[in-house]
């Protein structure tokens, strides 16, 4: 690594989960940009392919002169929690950013009236309880550990979507899923306040990525017919830089908000 051992020591150290690809890559390469130490967790872990995935994300870090540790794990088994985050102390020292961004998507879009249960409990397993229970052990070791003296707060950010609000008939249990992490995300914002912990959301919209590769010729219709007032995809840097902002304390005044990364989808329209 090329960045000298005292600044290593002082950089601050976020970790991200679902880091291997799309979102959760880009919002790695922003905060690295920022001066992070990321902690990257992801199910896919495969230390031979430097070509996609955490490893390839870790070639991406060296070359901007950063640090990147790659730990495999799935965030819905509770009984990781503990060995993935103290993964991130052991190497890192502490813990000063959470970023919630590993998701799913239903393997199969089917109208609600046909939504199977297997399916529910899978996207509520990944989407909200992991990440709450997540954020739970975080949030105890965060509150444990003195402010930094480089005045870089405390945060903790989930990802939900514009699915927290926005209906699609033909995949509620991702809504149902996003929607309970928005609310995770007031709880924590509530609870941690006092404790020097801004927690935040951030709602992207359509995000061109893996996930919506599937749904692409859909989306871009409704696009070109309209959908989307900034007329274009979001791409995962958009929500990388809204992330890096909120990482760095811009919005140290704001516990609790919620960003949309959407192109203007909130704007309610005639
Ligand atoms: N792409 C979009 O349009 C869009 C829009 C709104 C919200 N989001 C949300 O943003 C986040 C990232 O989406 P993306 O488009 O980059 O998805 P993606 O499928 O391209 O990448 C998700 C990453 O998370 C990892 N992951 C999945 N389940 C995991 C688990 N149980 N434990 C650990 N890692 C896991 C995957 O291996 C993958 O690397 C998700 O929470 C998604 O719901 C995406």
């Amino acid at each position: 690594m090329n960045v000298p051992a005292r600044q290593r020591a002082a950089a601050p150290t976020a970790v991200v989960t679902g880091a291997g690809r799309g979102i959760g890559r880009a919002i790695v390469l922003a905060l690295v940009r920022e001066g992070f130490d990321v902690v990257g967790i992801d199910v896919v872990f495969e230390p031979e392919n430097k070509k996609k995935g955490l490893f390839e994300v870790k070639e991406r870090v060296r070359g901007l002169g950063g640090r990147f540790l790659p730990v495999g794990g799935d965030i819905s088994r509770l009984e990781d929690h503990d060995r993935m985050l103290d993964a991130a102390v052991g190497v890192c020292g502490r813990i000063d950013v959470l970023v919630n961004n590993a998701g799913v998507a239903p393997l199969e879009r089917r109208d609600i009236l046909e939504t199977s249960p297997e399916s529910f409990d899978r996207l509520m397993s990944v989407n909200a309880r992991g990440p709450f229970f997540l954020t739970q052990n975080a949030a105890r070791r965060m509150a444990a550990q003195k402010p930094r003296k480089d005045g870089v707060p405390s945060s903790i950010i989930f990802i939900t979507s514009i699915s927290a609000v926005v209906s699609s008939t033909s995949r509620p249990e991702y809504c149902l899923s996003k929607a309970a992490l928005s609310m995770a995300s007031t709880l924590y914002a509530d609870a941690l306040a006092a404790k020097g912990i801004g927690v935040y959301e951030v709602r992207p919209g359509l995000i061109a990525t893996d996930m919506t590769a599937g749904v692409k010729a859909k989306y871009d219709r409704l696009i070109a017919g309209g959908l989307v007032p900034q007329g274009r995809w979001g791409l995962p840097e958009d929500v990388g830089r809204a992330v890096a902002a909120l990482a760095r304390g811009d919005l140290r005044f704001s516990t609790g908000a919620a960003i949309e990364v959407s192109g203007g989808m909130a704007i309610r329209r005639l």
